[in-house]
């Protein structure tokens, strides 16, 4: 990698249509070892809640988490953007949702992730209006668990698929600097990356986006759910734990990973 990189990095590979590498990280080992092999960005995602605390859901995630994991995130790190989940319900009223962005940011992170369509356009511009860059959630939204009734597909019928392809323009209309979507038919996640102008990364939206991003501990095939967009890297490593990321880094770049096995039609 050549410097850090930063968003206007991001838009310039979306512009050349250069697909760029995301993965989650939690820790500075691992940090270290993601951004030396390439991966552009490392969220400190509330998937935590899951992976590391053993959680069956995003929810119970606290502020005091997310700080902490940023902070060992950031002292690991070797030129990667920085993205910072705020957890649930840390970003319900307008004070808080400043203070709390303002805490990651403070704690190394350089961008701020939060989930949801329409309802975080005012958010967003507030946020992005301080220098504080936001990147929506979209789709499956896991912190939404309980509303949507599961973790499912979303955007599957063409009234929700219009939806959320509005939203998307609403939200880079209000400042939002990257779209992440989740679990969405690859055609819909496709339409939406062509119709903004902002970077747009996918976890099980296909390969029509910008960039991809996996769950550290599904690339090396050691979580308990596998769901179809997962693909374990380990075995096609022969260099153990570095490998496998590296070979996701490969993967994506090369535009391997996600094939239509991964994906949803
Ligand atoms: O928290 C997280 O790890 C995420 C990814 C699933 C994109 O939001």
């Amino acid at each position: 990698m050549s410097g850090p990189t930063t968003l206007y990095t991001l838009q310039d590979m979306k512009r050349r249509g250069e697909k760029f590498v995301c993965i989650t990280a939690y820790d500075a080992l691992f940090a270290g070892l993601c951004s030396s092999a390439g991966a552009e960005v490392l969220l400190v995602g509330d998937s935590l809640g899951m992976v590391l605390q053993g959680h069956d859901s995003t929810l119970p995630v606290t502020m005091e988490d997310m700080v902490y994991h940023m902070q060992c995130v950031k002292r690991g790190n070797k030129g990667a953007l920085l993205m910072a989940d705020l957890p649930f319900m840390s970003y319900a009223s307008e004070t808080q949702t400043l203070d709390n962005a303002a805490r990651l940011m403070r704690a190394g992170g350089q961008i701020v992730k939060l989930e949801g369509g329409a309802w975080i356009a005012e958010t967003t511009r507030q946020l992005t209006e301080r220098g504080i860059p936001v990147c929506a959630h979209m789709g499956l939204t896991p912190q939404s668990v309980n509303r949507i009734g599961g973790f499912r597909v979303q955007g599957r019928d063409p009234g929700a698929a219009n939806t959320i392809i509005e939203e998307a323009k609403l939200l880079e209309e209000y400042g939002a600097n990257m779209l992440l979507l989740e679990c969405i038919p690859a055609a819909l996640a496709r339409t939406i990356s062509e119709s903004v102008s902002i970077p747009v990364i996918g976890i099980g939206a296909g390969r029509d986006v910008d960039g991809q991003i996996m769950v550290m501990h599904d690339v090396l095939g050691i979580s308990p759910i596998t769901p179809r967009f997962v693909k374990n890297f380990l075995p096609e490593s022969s260099a153990g734990i570095p490998g496998a990321i590296a070979a996701y880094v490969a993967a994506v770049k090369e535009q391997r990973f996600p094939g239509p096995e991964h994906s949803y039609h």
